[in-house]
């Protein structure tokens, strides 16, 4: 028998595994990059460092579509890719006027929010697409104009992302940027993962660490030059 991905509420429930290390180190990775690069994104002097964070986040995406098809439980795309229509019935429960209307707990991404992390992901590997095509083509052009649109749709798109994950915490009263850091929610023994897979959550932050210093080092001319 399959186990239950929602919950009531979290109140009474001792805390199970639920995101895999590879699935943290990704996403807290993922903002230091999009932070780093952003802050590089103006100045001459800071190009490499730009191009080398911004590749890292790439890397980093297409990392997550492997992961998303071969991780633990709640890292699947089939645990939280759910029809568009589960997307809006989860989301009316935030409507004004009902407010009274619990939205269901999920352990894993909610379905609305299995849609901003399509989003998400998307967007972040259209930003780097196009910051490299601006790049090949060299003078300001529309390359650049792209990529600019494209890496300030990404900037309104998080800020959704994080107000939506405050607000999911506050419905349900527990702290989820906490759960992103340690792996761990309140929720049914047989809805913990076995594994945090820690292993291959120290090989991926060995990876990308590699990766930014041979950019960086202009080990990986065909990149960067
Ligand atoms: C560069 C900025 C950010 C990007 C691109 C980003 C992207 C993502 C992605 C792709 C996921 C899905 C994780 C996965 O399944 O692999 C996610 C989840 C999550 N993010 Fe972010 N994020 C960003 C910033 C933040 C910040 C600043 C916070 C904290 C305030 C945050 C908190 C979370 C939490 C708590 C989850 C899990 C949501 C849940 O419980 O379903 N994120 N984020
Ligand atoms: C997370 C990924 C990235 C973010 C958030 C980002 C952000 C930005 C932003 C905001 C600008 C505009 C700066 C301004 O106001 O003038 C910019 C410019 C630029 N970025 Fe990125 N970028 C990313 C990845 C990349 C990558 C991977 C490359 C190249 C391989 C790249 C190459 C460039 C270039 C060449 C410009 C100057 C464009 C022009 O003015 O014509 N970026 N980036």
């Amino acid at each position: 028998m399959s186990t239950p991905d929602t919950l009531p509420e979290p109140a009474a429930l001792a805390e199970q595994k639920i995101w895999d290390l590879p699935t943290r180190v990704f996403h807290w990775t993922l903002v230091l990059c999009f932070a780093g690069a952003w802050l590089t994104a103006e100045s001459e002097r800071t190009q490499l460092l730009h191009l080398t964070l911004g590749y890292c986040a790439g890397a980093l995406v297409l990392w997550r579509v492997l992961w998303g098809v071969a991780g633990s439980r709640y890292a699947l795309f089939s645990d939280f890719v759910r029809s568009p229509a589960a997307a809006l019935r989860y989301l009316q429960a935030y409507l004004p006027g009902n407010s009274l209307v619990a939205p269901r707990r999920y352990v894993g991404h909610n379905p609305a929010g299995g849609w901003a992390v399509l989003g998400l992901l998307a967007l972040m590997a259209a930003a780097v697409a196009s910051g490299w095509w601006a790049y090949q083509s060299g003078a300001p052009d529309a390359a650049g104009e792209v990529h600019e649109v494209l890496t300030h749709a990404l900037l309104i798109l998080i800020g959704l992302h994080v107000l939506a994950v405050v607000a999911t915490g506050f419905k349900h009263r527990e702290n989820l940027v906490r759960a992103m850091w340690t792996g761990r929610k309140r929720a049914l023994p047989e809805q913990g993962i076995r594994s945090s897979q820690v292993l291959i959550g120290l090989l991926l932050f060995a990876a990308v660490t590699w990766l930014g210093w041979a950019l960086y080092a202009g080990r990986l001319p065909g990149l960067t030059t």
